[in-house]
């Protein structure tokens, strides 16, 4: 009898394919973020909508929070697709990272048009006004905000974006004032690629913001955007535990919370049972080192599902599957393996 029933559990276990708890839960009970990018539009879809809220206790806004898209017009706001992720997000108790108020990419075309020809105290002006007006819309519904994205090039220097060159450097504490006016309680987070190690631009970023924390900038955090490339996440990889691990301790001692803000892991090819397997231990080791550091409190993801993100077109492989469940839904063993990690007893410091 007992060897009939065992039978039935594991079958019924791997006919579920789903951990007894989902992911969200896990995390909770180490009071953890773990989320995922969306887009307004896939919340129709029952799939999405009921992964996306059984599995996740945190979104962020993919690209419809972006100032191209929620002011495609000057002075106009199109706020009606961040609002439904809203309300999506707090009908199923989740937290909301805004993503991104000043980025140089989805730079809207009327401010590009007329861009050579404002004066710095012009730009100040309109760049304040789309703060303003955005943050204090959703005061007190979002609780982090991506406020510049991608403002160093790899090298260190500050990229020549049009904020940059309209306003000067000083572009960016103003955009983190701005932001902490209109909304004082909201997390407030600098976001970044290839920033994730100790690197140069990374370094470039940490002198930056220590600067910002010395002089009194409101700034609560550092985003690692984290696009990493399956197999590469080991000493001697492009991304070496050890000297991510040594990133954000530094961004922690100065009193600086670090998120993992777009996590996903690509591959070349097809996604063989082979690469699945190592992206699996990838996505662990991450999860396990943002875990194992007091200032790292949330991991999300670019998506959740094989079926949108941005990877195939942009790496031009149609075959891949950078995320944590496939494209019919279904857990990947990357999502077991995150599974594992949150489910891991914390280490007693
Ligand atoms: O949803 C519309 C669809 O209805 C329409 O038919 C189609 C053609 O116009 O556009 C679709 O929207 C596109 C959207 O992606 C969803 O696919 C937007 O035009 C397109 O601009 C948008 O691109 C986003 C991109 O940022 C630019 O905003 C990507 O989703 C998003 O993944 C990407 O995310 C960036 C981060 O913000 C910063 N870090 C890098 C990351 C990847 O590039």
């Amino acid at each position: 009898m007992y060897k009939f029933l065992l039978i039935i559990f594991l079958a019924s276990a791997t006919l579920a394919a789903q951990p007894a708890e989902p992911l969200r839960e896990l995390a909770e009970a180490r009071n953890f973020y773990v989320g995922a990018a969306i887009q307004s539009r896939l919340l129709l879809n029952d799939d999405y909508a009921n992964t996306l809220s059984r599995e996740f206790n945190m979104i962020a806004t993919e690209y419809e929070t972006k100032m191209c898209e929620i002011q495609p017009f000057q002075g106009l706001y199109d706020f009606a697709a961040t609002d439904a992720m809203i309300e999506f997000a707090e009908a199923h108790d989740m937290a909301v990272r805004g993503h991104t108020l000043l980025w140089h990419e989805c730079f809207p075309d009327w401010l590009a048009r007329q861009s050579a020809q404002l004066n710095r105290e012009e730009a100040i002006a309109i760049m304040q006004d789309h703060i303003t007006t955005v943050v204090e819309r959703y005061k007190g519904r979002i609780s982090a905000w991506d406020v510049v994205n991608e403002a160093f090039e790899d090298d260190g220097r500050l990229r020549q974006t049009p904020w940059l060159q309209m306003i000067g450097p000083d572009y960016i504490e103003m955009a983190f004032q701005f932001t902490h006016d209109a909304d004082p309680d909201a997390l407030l987070f600098y976001n970044d690629y290839n920033a994730e190690v100790m690197n140069t631009k990374s370094d470039a970023v940490y002198e930056m913001v220590a600067d910002f924390v010395a002089r009194g900038i409101p700034i609560h955090g550092v985003g690692l955007q984290a696009h990493f490339i399956t197999g590469t996440i080991r000493e001697g990889g492009h991304i070496n535990p050890i000297r991510l691990t040594e990133n954000i301790e530094r961004i922690g001692e100065l009193g600086l919370q670090v998120h993992i803000t777009e996590l996903d892991l690509r591959h070349d090819g097809p996604a063989t049972d082979y690469l699945l397997n190592l992206q699996a231990e990838n996505y662990g080791e991450i999860f396990d080192i943002c875990l194992a550091a007091e200032a790292c409190t949330a991991v999300i993801t670019w998506g959740f599902t094989d079926r949108h993100t941005w990877i195939p077109q942009f790496f031009n492989n149609p075959e891949a599957a950078p995320l944590l469940f496939d494209r019919d839904f279904m857990p990947k063993p990357a999502y077991f393996a995150v599974a594992a990690a949150l489910a891991q007893e914390e280490t007693e410091e």
